[in-house]
């Protein structure tokens, strides 16, 4: 699809109010994206599962408006109003005006809250624009006449389209339970306007495959991602990098098909690695890891040693760990988290999630 495909040109229904709501999860990226183009398209193709717990609720109220010509809305988190959440909302609304032209006709109150502690290290952005895209969709299909126009997949492209240029890995948790964003030659429909779900085959062995989100350092992020991207810009290694991950995404198919998870660990740490290794050899650069995430990268990496064990890691912008593992070993890697890992998070805490079917509407 192209992006003209995604403007709606007028609506023939008016409606004077209404509310929608939509619960979205977070992802976690195997394959990195990390870079983009102008208007928010990847510099590479990234593949990610989507989570369960981790989620966003956010309910959307309109309300028709005299004058048309602006954006207003409140925004509140956990029912308290959040207006240092504006100025990135009014940049989303700029954005995706163009492909929902009621944007200006509404007063909207959007409500949002998390199911993760908010100053958790956890990026909201991806389940809080993929779950604002979501309501946005309902109203554009709630305003279309006939909404066999917005069919079911078209209406999750068009919310993924939207969730993207909100924030790149939103568009990635529309749907579940592994989705690709960014084209790939492998995959005929993949896009670097949408996720997509991802088409091929997967092994057992990856069915309601566990994350867990071990939580070292709560802080507020040193460097934004938007402006890590931005870094990718001239970086000496961006071609290179950019190539590893088509060819690591390919390499996945076959690991997704075999269920291969030794294939799986070595493909899913060296990208954890490879991004962060970008941002330190970017200029500025940066280091997001903390001592405690080295201590628990090498506990893991002993842990395998000893047992056996296909748990892994991986990491997003950030300094917490997401800890990899197959169903079959949530008893054993929950004993081993409560006995030598829980020293290295902060405040003793960490989130036990699995991969999951997608957003929905509630
Ligand atoms: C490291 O999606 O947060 O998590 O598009 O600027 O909003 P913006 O960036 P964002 O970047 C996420 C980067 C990452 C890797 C990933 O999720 O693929």
């Amino acid at each position: 699809m192209i992006v003209e495909e995604f403007i709606t040109k007028s609506y023939p229904k008016t409606i004077e109010e209404g509310v929608v709501t939509w619960e979205s999860p977070s992802n976690i990226a195997l394959v990195k994206y990390w870079g983009k183009k102008e208007h928010q398209i990847p510099a590479n193709p990234s593949i990610s599962f989507t989570l369960s717990h981790c989620k966003t609720i956010t309910t959307l109220e309109f309300s028709e408006k005299e004058n048309k010509i602006d954006f207003s809305f409140d925004v509140f988190l956990n029912d308290e109003q959040k207006d240092d959440f504006k100025p990135k909302i009014e940049t989303f609304f700029k954005r995706i005006e163009a492909y929902l032209p009621f944007l200006k006709h509404y007063h909207f109150v959007i409500k949002t809250k998390n199911t993760f502690p908010h100053s958790s290290g956890i990026a909201s952005s991806a389940s809080g624009m993929s779950a604002l895209a979501l309501c946005l969709t309902s109203i554009d299909r709630m305003l279309s006449k006939n909404h066999e126009n917005l069919n079911k997949s078209f209406f999750n492209k068009k919310a993924s389209f939207l969730a993207r240029l909100g924030s790149g890995s939103a568009c990635r948790s529309i749907e579940g339970s592994l989705v690709a964003w960014g084209k790939h030659e492998a995959f005929t429909e993949s896009s670097d306007l949408y996720g997509v779900k991802y088409p091929f085959e997967v092994h057992e062995n990856f069915k309601n495959y566990r994350d867990t989100i071990l939580l070292v350092d709560k802080g507020e992020k040193q460097v934004s991602s938007t402006v890590g991207h931005g870094l990718m810009h001239n970086h000496p290694f961006a071609d290179e990098r950019f190539k590893q991950a088509h060819k690591n995404l390919n390499d996945l198919i076959a690991v997704f098909k075999s269920g291969d998870l030794d294939a799986f660990i070595k493909i899913v740490e060296s990208e954890a690695l490879t991004l962060h290794a970008m941002m330190m050899t970017s200029m500025p650069y940066f280091i997001l890891m903390k001592p405690n995430t080295l201590q628990i990268i090498n506990k893991i990496w002993a842990y395998r040693e000893k047992t056996n064990s296909k748990v892994c890691f991986t990491l997003d912008a950030g300094a917490n760990v997401h800890m990899l593992y197959p169903e079959s070993e949530a008893e054993n890697i929950n004993q081993f988290i409560n006995n030598e890992l829980v020293e290295h998070c902060q405040n003793g805490q960490y989130i036990n999630d699995k991969i999951g079917l997608g957003a929905k509407l509630l």
